[in-house]
């Protein structure tokens, strides 16, 4: 019998994203999951007990948690989820500095133990992160991506598919720029079963939907209180891995180092990107109209900002 050998998948961070976005990936059988963080105890005691639920949920996916870099080696897909969340009151740009260190901490033991990884960060300051990630990597353009337009286009298709009392599966929507409060949902590009959502919504309605999106990550934290979103950001994660372990050449929005699309050089901004076996295997440019490029030039400059704030910090 020919031996097969399954894909790997690192998680790193065993919270509340990593534990979930490991609990996806094991459902799906995307292949086996390493979860690390540095408190082995939490990461270890998490993927037992995942495991353990492979035979009530007939899911065949090794779950073993390790706070040790060289278990993740021959990891094709890396999501990184390490870094505090957000609090209440406190903006994604608050935890710069912190995450910063922890992003760089776990890119040094990615890049030694997994260098053939393609790698999709999670942390907030979501574009910083990716930046730090690349920078600290070393990593080619197409494997290193970040997660968030996929979460954001998914709380909008949730609160147009809850408006027109429609199943979800028939919406098309999107969301560029930045993961903040600068974010560019797409009212022009969406769609439900085909039909341009425009024709069929109210202008106020539409309206509406735009920033409760916008506002989307806020709106969780302060229900929760004590940190912030996890199902949904996590199952946008894994779908983005899915997409690349098998080679789905899928398109999502996601953030990508850009080298030159949207006239952009050198920073990780949300564009609609195919991803395929090779991880980010386009960046596909869309013809704007007045306002999209306003609010896309206006989402690059608070992304700038970041960076630039980044770079002048010690980590
Ligand atoms: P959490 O606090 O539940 O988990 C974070 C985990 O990271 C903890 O288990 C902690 O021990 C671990 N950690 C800290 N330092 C580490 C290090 N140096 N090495 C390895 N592990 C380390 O937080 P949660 O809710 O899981 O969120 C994780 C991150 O994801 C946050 O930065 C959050 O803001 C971000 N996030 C981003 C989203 C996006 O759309 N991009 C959506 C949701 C969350
Ligand atoms: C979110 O959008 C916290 O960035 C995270 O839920």
């Amino acid at each position: 019998m020919a031996t097969h050998v399954r894909k790997k998948i690192a998680v790193i961070g065993a919270g509340f994203v990593g534990s979930t976005c490991a609990h996806w990936a094991a459902a799906k059988e995307l292949g086996d999951v390493i979860l690390l963080d540095v408190n082995d105890g939490a990461a270890k005691g998490k993927a037992l007990d995942l495991y353990e639920s492979s035979p009530v949920e007939l899911f065949d996916s090794r779950i073993t948690g390790t706070n040790n870099y060289a278990d993740i080696a021959g990891s094709d897909v890396v999501i990184i989820t390490a870094g505090l969340p957000r609090k209440p009151g406190m903006s994604r740009d608050d935890l710069l500095a912190t995450n910063a260190k922890i992003m760089k901490e776990v890119c040094l033991g990615v890049k030694q133990h997994a260098p053939q990884s393609v790698v999709i960060v999670v942390s907030n300051p979501l574009d910083a992160m990716a930046f730090v990630a690349k920078d600290v990597l070393g990593f080619p353009a197409n494997r290193v991506l970040g997660m968030a337009g996929v979460l954001d286009g998914a709380r909008m298709k949730t609160f147009i598919a809850e408006e027109l009392k429609v199943s979800v599966k028939d919406i098309n929507a999107f969301v560029l720029g930045g993961h903040g409060d600068t974010m560019v949902p797409m009212p022009r590009h969406c769609s439900v079963g085909g039909v341009p959502l425009l024709e069929i919504m109210s202008k106020e309605k539409v309206d509406a939907i735009v920033t409760r999106t916008r506002n989307g990550g806020a709106e969780i934290v302060g229900l929760l209180k004590t940190g912030s979103a996890f199902y949904a950001p996590a199952a946008s994660a894994v779908q983005m891995a899915e997409a690349i372990l098998k080679d789905q050449k899928r398109i999502l929005p996601c953030a990508a180092y850009l080298e030159g699309q949207y006239g952009v050089k050198g920073l990780f901004v949300g564009v609609l990107c195919k991803l395929g076996g090779s991880g980010l295997e386009q960046v596909i440019e869309l013809k704007l109209n007045e306002d999209e490029k306003k609010g896309l030039d206006n989402s690059i400059k608070a992304v700038t900002e970041l960076v630039e704030a980044l770079k002048k910090l010690e980590f």
